[in-house]
């Protein structure tokens, strides 16, 4: 990412992530080659992380990505060559998002559908450490929220509670016409996307359906205007997983006050990240990174409980 995208992700984000539409900066301000932003100037120890973390959060936001599902197998967006943009040849489509855009969505749901299929969730993918580290934050009282742009669901199957968690960019829980918003019956949909099937609405447009996730051009759901006072209040911010390349959920991790520690948990530097004087950085595969931290703040053997509670109990269902 340049320096002017940098810029421009640094001031303007807050009053983006206030826009509410599900929109890409990228698109609008063209990256220069070099960054401004220097990993030196960052805390990368992670035993003065953990202690810092320990001994100041106890109001913490957080805030992930798709990188927090790779470990459990799902695909993120931009990773070159194992990102789903670069994994769409197949749908011809006009550009990689298009599949998340509502307009094309509306022409030509099959792309986006044949995605579904894969990804539905609660068929094949279940939470990993990641997941579980946020669980144990809400579990140790630390947690104020977590706001994810993920759907896959995976955060709620560790067992955190549905108020705890903000589904910035919607999900799979529900589903309705991409046309009249009348409500579609989840399961019925379910079945249609499990058979290869476009369901559409019996409205006059026969449009398609689409499950409530907020796709390109549309409104994030107004829960996600919480952040406003969660970061208002937070004493330590983490984000883990995201490429923080789209607004407004990008412009969470700037809302927090500049005295406020965040923690990046990522392979690569992203955002205003190293920007400011309480930056701090875990760069590197994010279960290890979690692990390094979990290891510090003396909740390891708490986090492989919690993972093989999990494991036990999907045992005992299957
Ligand atoms: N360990 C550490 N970092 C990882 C790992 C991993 N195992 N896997 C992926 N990452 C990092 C990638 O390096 C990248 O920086 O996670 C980030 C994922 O970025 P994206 O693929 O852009 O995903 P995300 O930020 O969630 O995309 C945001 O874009 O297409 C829209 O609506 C869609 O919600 C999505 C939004
Ligand atoms: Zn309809």
């Amino acid at each position: 990412m340049g320096p002017l995208l940098g810029l421009a992700k640094a001031f303007c984000g807050p009053a983006l992530a206030r826009s509410g539409t599900l929109t890409r900066l990228q698109t609008w301000v063209r990256p220069l080659p070099t960054r401004l932003y220097h990993l030196d100037g960052c805390n990368q120890d992670v035993l003065a992380i953990a202690q810092c973390l320990s001994k100041e959060g106890s109001n913490v936001v957080v805030m992930t990505g798709a990188g927090v599902s790779t470990p459990s197998g799902i695909p993120d967006f931009r990773t070159p060559g194992s990102g789903i943009y670069d994994n769409l040849k197949q749908y011809r489509l006009p550009y990689p998002e298009a599949i998340f855009d509502i307009s094309y969505f509306r022409q030509s749901p099959d792309a986006f559908n044949t995605w579904a299929k894969e990804f539905f969730p609660g068929l094949r993918y279940h939470p990993n450490l990641a997941h579980f580290f946020i669980k144990l934050l809400h579990d140790k009282g630390k947690l104020v929220r977590l706001y994810t742009q993920n759907i896959d669901g995976l955060e709620v199957l560790t067992g955190l509670p549905h108020e705890q968690v903000v589904h910035a960019h919607g999900s799979f829980n529900s589903a309705s016409c991409a046309a009249c918003g009348q409500d579609a019956d989840l399961d019925e949909y379910k079945q249609s996307i499990l058979l290869n099937q476009n369901p559409r609405c019996a409205c006059s447009e026969k449009a398609p359906i689409k499950p409530d996730i907020v796709f390109f051009g549309e409104n994030l759901p107004d829960r996600f205007q919480m952040f406003q006072e969660d970061t208002a209040f937070s004493d330590f911010l983490i984000c883990m997983g995201t490429s923080l390349e789209v607004y407004p959920f990008a412009g969470i991790a700037d809302a927090v006050p500049r005295k406020v520690p965040r923690l990046l948990i990522n392979r690569t530097l992203v955002g205003s990240f190293g920007s400011r004087e309480e930056d701090c950085l875990l760069l590197g595969d994010l279960v290890e990174q979690v692990i390094q931290l979990c290891r510090a703040l003396g909740w390891e053997q708490d986090l492989f409980d919690l993972k093989n509670a999990y494991d036990k109990e999907k045992q005992a269902g299957q």
